[in-house]
């Protein structure tokens, strides 16, 4: 059986200078096919919400719910790290209640580690989860928590100012004891210079090509989601397109009188 993947072993991975590999993952088969594989690190990414529930945002996603889909994947996984999203409001409204819910949510979904948004501002929570041994993978740059303070879902970190305050978030995920960071959206060299300056993984998701690892929405690479694609996105299959054709197949031959054939049927 392949060797378990374990938070050390993802930071060691940094400093061994291979690549991460990670992707969303929100059910029981799709993590199982993605883990045998060989993916490093499966998140159960609080984009279920508008990716498998139809959400508009991340933002009504409910920590039930989250727990939910990660009870399910953690079920298919045998060797990739198991990544939890936090959902809004389950990490900002005070520390007590951030540690509360981080530990429920690793207690009752079978996740390794939580993830949860933003820098500066979280770093008093990142050091209280941490600090009661709760693995946190921080996220910084475009955090679609936030996509109404950021006015949409926009590159971050291109004027000075802002490139100045990502910077800080990266270096204030790393103080507060983060094992690896999520950084989305953010221009190249600016992924570029915190890569170089962080100790702990940078995990780039249109953040360029020198991020310690890369992570995608599965539903993107496998293209499940129709004709809008962000730039960041690649999808290496049309997977709508052949399951919209295995679907007429099967129509047609329902319709047809073709299907069950003796080879699907029962006999007394
Ligand atoms: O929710 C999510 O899927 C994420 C990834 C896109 C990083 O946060």
């Amino acid at each position: 059986m392949a060797q378990k993947i374990t938070v050390p072993g993802i930071k060691a991975m940094k400093a061994g200078g291979e690549k991460i590999t990670m992707l969303t993952a929100y059910d029981t088969p799709f993590a199982r096919i993605l883990d045998e594989a060989g993916v490093d690190i499966l998140l159960v990414g609080d984009s279920v919400g508008s990716v498998v529930v139809g959400y508009p945002n991340t933002l009504p996603v409910t920590i039930e719910e989250m727990i939910y889909h990660t009870r399910a994947v953690a079920k298919g996984v045998t060797r990739a790290l198991v990544v939890i999203d936090m959902p809004f409001m389950s990490y900002q409204i005070s520390i007590e209640d951030a540690k509360r819910n981080a530990g429920r949510m690793i207690k009752e979904s079978g996740a390794e580690a939580v993830k949860l948004e933003g820098g500066v501002k979280m770093k008093g929570v990142i050091k209280a989860i941490t600090d009661i041994d709760i693995p946190v993978m921080g996220h910084i740059g475009l955090t679609p928590q936030s996509i109404h303070q950021m006015g949409g879902h926009k590159v971050q970190g291109k004027a000075e100012e802002q490139k100045r305050k990502i910077m800080e978030d990266a270096l204030a995920v790393e103080e507060a004891g983060a094992f690896s960071v999520v950084m989305e959206c953010i221009p190249t060299e600016l992924a570029t210079e915190i890569t170089d300056r962080l100790s702990i993984p940078t995990i780039g998701i249109g953040a360029g090509i020198h991020c310690d690892g890369q992570v995608l929405v599965i539903h993107d690479v496998l293209g499940l989601m129709g004709n809008f694609r962000p730039k960041f996105v690649k999808s290496y299959i049309d997977l709508r397109a052949v399951i919209s054709q295995a679907v007429e197949n099967y129509m047609d031959e329902v319709r047809k009188g073709k299907f069950p054939t003796e080879e699907h049927s029962f006999h007394l």
